[in-house]
């Protein structure tokens, strides 16, 4: 389906530098022995081992490869094509898909869906709360969506929590960060954990 253009899209169709960037950016992270899977950690925390994960906008694969590695099921998908061959270049394991999450639709249905990285400030704001929905219909019973984005990128936190809202989620916690700081009326990042309302 095709839908308005992203962020994400509209920087790599402007700079066709900018995806080998970013995956050059991870990458030495990773050579210098950074610690680049905070996120991952949470989520594994999360959930039994062998669990279902989706790696919501995945990226170069930094959290669905850890998170694979740790021992579970993971897919990771993401609209940028150069990062998802990034990705199986450098954590084969997993499943990576090319693809819009507006387009969401797999036959699993997942114990975590994690998506970090800001990715929710870079898709179509028309397509926000279909992404959300798409979410919400792609989770186990039982299973928790963790979204996490930064202040003043131009997704106001209360309009992402009405969107989850709409799209059938509600917070079970909300975090000021991945290391599971309280979120507050002053918190400029979000982590929010949700579930099927
Ligand atoms: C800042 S990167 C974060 C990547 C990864 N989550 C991480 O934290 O390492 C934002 C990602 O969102 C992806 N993205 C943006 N819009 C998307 C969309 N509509 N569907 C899937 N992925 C999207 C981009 O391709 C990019 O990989």
């Amino acid at each position: 389906m095709t839908h308005e253009q992203g962020e994400w899209e509209r920087i790599i169709a402007e700079n066709p530098g900018h995806s080998a960037w970013y995956i050059d950016r991870f990458r030495g992270l990773a050579e210098r022995g950074e610690d680049i899977v905070g996120e991952a950690r949470l989520v594994d925390a999360m959930v039994g081992r062998g669990a279902t994960i989706l790696d919501a906008g995945c990226g170069p694969g930094r959290l669905g490869g850890y998170l694979h590695r740790v021992g579970h099921v993971v897919v990771g998908v993401d609209v940028d094509p150069a990062l998802i061959a990034a990705a199986e270049a450098d954590h084969p394991g997993p499943t990576w898909v090319a693809g819009n999450l507006a387009d969401l639709d797999r036959p699993e249905r997942f114990d975590v869906i994690v998506c970090a990285g800001n990715v929710v400030t870079f898709v179509a704001p028309s397509t926000r709360v279909d992404i959300l929905r798409r979410f919400a219909d792609h989770l186990d019973l039982d299973g928790r969506a963790v979204v996490g984005f930064g202040a003043g990128r131009g997704y106001p936190f209360a309009e992402f929590l009405d969107d989850a809202r709409t799209a059938g989620l509600v917070p079970d916690v909300l975090l000021s960060s991945w290391d599971l700081r309280p979120f507050t009326d002053d918190s400029g990042f979000l982590v929010a954990v949700l579930r099927r309302s």
